[in-house]
């Protein structure tokens, strides 16, 4: 099924986060042919939970850390969010690579992390501008990928992907359906190569400015499984358009 997620980053107080869900979910409750998804801050996971308990939206986190417990001031583990509902969390997204400088191996622990606690990860993969424009792309997603990816390539069923390039995001200057495609297929194409028993449960989607205008045209690509939202899921009408684009 397509994964339309929702990333709220830092932003929503809980009490914000009551009156958004109050208003999107009457505009997707009809929504059943795809998967709809909040990853919201953790001190609004509580009051989403509460309100998504009975319905189809599923919960998600940002970030989780790979250690079970002890003396890890700050940090949130696996089994934490799962007892609050949390069934997705994303990991590895650029602003936690370029902003707290989180690493391929850190990213790496994080996955297996999530896999042992039944935690379903997106892993989030993209080049900067300058990567772009020397033409290394495809290299930086191949090794953002593999590194992400040590020895769990025989689970990559288990993970989703986002596409994310990192000059795309919250620039409104998103790629190109095209351009967006071509990278998603070189991904399926590496996931097939690095897992001989590929199933083909990774849906891939894509994020960076993507808007109402726009979510229609991602998502008539054959390789495009879905989309990560960011500045354009704060608004719950914008985000319930999304969702109903395609
Ligand atoms: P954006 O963010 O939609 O604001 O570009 C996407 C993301 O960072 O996940």
């Amino acid at each position: 099924m397509k994964l339309i997620s929702a990333n709220w980053k830092m932003n929503m107080t809980p009490t914000q986060t009551r009156d958004y869900i109050t208003k999107f979910l009457p505009l997707v409750k009809d929504v059943k042919d795809r998967e709809i998804l909040l990853c919201v801050p953790y001190t609004s996971l509580c009051v989403a939970y509460d309100l998504l308990k009975d319905t189809h939206i599923k919960l998600g986190a940002q970030n989780v850390y790979y250690e079970p417990k002890g003396a890890f001031t700050g940090e949130i583990s696996v089994a934490m969010l799962k007892d609050l509902g949390v069934s997705y969390v994303i990991v590895g997204h650029s602003e936690r690579r370029w902003i707290f400088g989180e690493r391929d191996e850190t990213i790496n622990r994080k996955l297996l992390a999530c896999l042992d606690g039944g935690l379903r990860p997106i892993l989030c993969v993209g080049e900067r501008l300058e990567e772009r424009e020397a033409g290394l792309t495809f290299k930086v997603v191949e090794t953002q990928i593999r590194l992400a990816l040590s020895s769990l390539e025989d689970h990559t069923d288990m993970i989703d992907i986002a596409y994310e390039p990192v000059w795309a995001i919250g620039s409104g200057n998103p790629a190109t359906p095209e351009d967006a495609q071509i990278v998603h297929k070189f991904i399926k194409d590496l996931l097939k190569s690095i897992n001989k028993n590929y199933q083909g449960k990774t849906r891939v989607l894509y994020g960076g400015s993507v808007n109402p205008q726009n979510a229609g045209e991602f998502m008539k690509m054959p390789d495009i499984d879905g989309l990560l939202v960011g500045t354009a899921s704060l608004d719950p009408e914008a985000f319930a358009k999304i969702v109903n684009s395609f």
